[in-house]
């Protein structure tokens, strides 16, 4: 493989440090390098330093020029339901005129309304979505993302889904506690079904299990039963909890040494207390909270009591049609109060970590997979402060350019 040298950057930005997760202070630290290069070498970084130190290079090298930009690492989404058939613009018209989300899934509609349309497309339609979501998220700097399944709730289409999220290239989590299938009477009954059906095929492709713990979905003791089942079979946890209530989902996170809890919309102190003192990284949601007008997580009480904290776009047809990390980071610094730096640390490193791949992603540092975001900016904080602007110029993956914005027409 060839050489990459991306050179005369104004600054190359990392969360500082080889630790993961960040925490507290080691949030807040970012290393910064102006006028700066990084070499990359067979998909990895192989130096990061200031351009008056550069020394020979040989001559397989291409070079990038990356005057007036600046470096960051390749973004990381932890968190997404990128996978899915059709589209829910008829239910946003219907919230825009004042349904809430809570009202349309329990008439129905919803989740369970993607979830039919994900049943019609068939897998290779639901590869073209996943692979389509993918260019969009790379346009944004997101180079590793994250997938559940959980709209096909039963065993075809789940399989269909994880299938589909791993040929592109994304982390798979199984998400078969999403929403109870149509198809059966109780929580409990499908709860069965999938477990003894459905669990022994997906273990295989899937690196987690996820569940919607929630009113109206699957309460404490079903999450239990659930997510234990899912760890006897070498599962990675997560969970989808406070969202609306808070229903137990963090203690529970606590107790099972789950990897993350996501949402938290709702949590109050003793949740932020037991997150704080736990190894359970807390994802944010900020997107979707604004979608459905509902109050935002307690980031900064996260964050200030020393809680490990990711942010994620929770991309969805639903609650969060929004691909973009860099509005979510926008998000984080004018609405949960969190600091630039925080924000980077929290959808790189942290949500690296969060996958289990904290060592190869979320920095750019010596022996890292060389997937960086070149923003087009004097200053790597215009991540976050310049809102829905172009602020990706280019993405490179593996050493390669992924993706390159097409410069407009004269
Ligand atoms: O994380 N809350 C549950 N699941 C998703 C939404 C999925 C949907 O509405 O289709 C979420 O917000
Ligand atoms: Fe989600």
């Amino acid at each position: 493989m060839q050489s990459l040298f991306v050179r005369d950057l104004a600054q190359v930005v990392s969360p500082a440090g080889r630790a993961a997760p960040l925490r507290g202070a080691a949030l807040r630290s970012v290393d910064v390098l102006e006028d700066a290069y990084v070499l990359c070498r067979d998909g990895r970084i192989a130096e990061v330093g200031r351009m008056r130190e550069v020394h020979q290079l040989g001559d397989d090298v291409i070079e990038i020029d990356g005057r007036g930009q600046v470096a960051i690492p390749g973004l990381v989404d932890c968190h997404t339901h990128a996978c899915f058939g059709g589209d829910r613009v008829s239910e946003f018209d219907l919230r825009a005129g004042g349904a809430t989300y809570e009202e349309l899934h329990a008439a129905g509609g919803g989740i369970l309304s993607t979830v039919r349309a994900t049943r019609a497309a068939g897998e290779p339609r639901l590869r073209e979505a996943v692979s389509r979501h993918r260019g969009w998220m790379l346009a944004h700097g997101t180079t590793t993302f994250e997938a559940k399944s959980g709209y096909g709730l039963d065993c075809e289409t789940e399989l269909a889904q994880l299938r589909a999220i791993a040929a592109a290239g994304a982390v798979p989590t199984w998400l078969g506690a999403h929403a109870v299938a149509p198809e059966f009477a109780s929580a409990d009954e499908y709860l069965d079904f999938m477990l003894a059906e459905v669990l022994p095929e997906v273990a295989a492709l899937a690196e987690a299990a996820d569940i919607f713990l929630e009113r109206g979905a699957f309460d404490a003791e079903q999450a239990r039963r659930y997510l234990e089942a899912c760890r006897a079979r070498g599962l990675a946890l997560r969970l989808h909890a406070d969202q609306f209530t808070e229903a137990g989902g963090v203690p529970l996170a606590v107790e099972l040494g789950a990897r993350s809890v996501d949402h938290l919309e709702a949590t109050g102190e003793n949740g932020v207390r037991a997150l704080a003192a736990s190894d359970v990284t807390a994802v944010l949601l900020p997107v979707a909270a604004l979608v459905l007008a509902r109050p935002q997580p307690p980031a900064r009480a996260l964050v200030d009591a020393g809680a490990a904290v990711a942010l994620a776009t929770d991309f969805n047809p639903g609650s969060a049609f929004c691909e973009s990390l860099p509005i979510v980071c926008a998000l984080a610094c004018t609405q949960l109060r969190l600091t630039p730096a925080e924000a980077l640390a929290a959808c790189t490193v942290n949500a690296a970590h969060v996958l289990g791949r904290a060592k190869r992603l979320g920095r750019i540092a010596p022996g890292f997979a060389a997937d960086l975001v070149l923003l087009g900016a004097p200053d790597w904080r215009y991540l976050a402060y310049h809102l829905g602007g172009d602020v990706v110029s280019s993405v490179l993956k593996d050493g390669q350019v992924a993706w390159a914005r097409t410069p407009a027409a004269a």
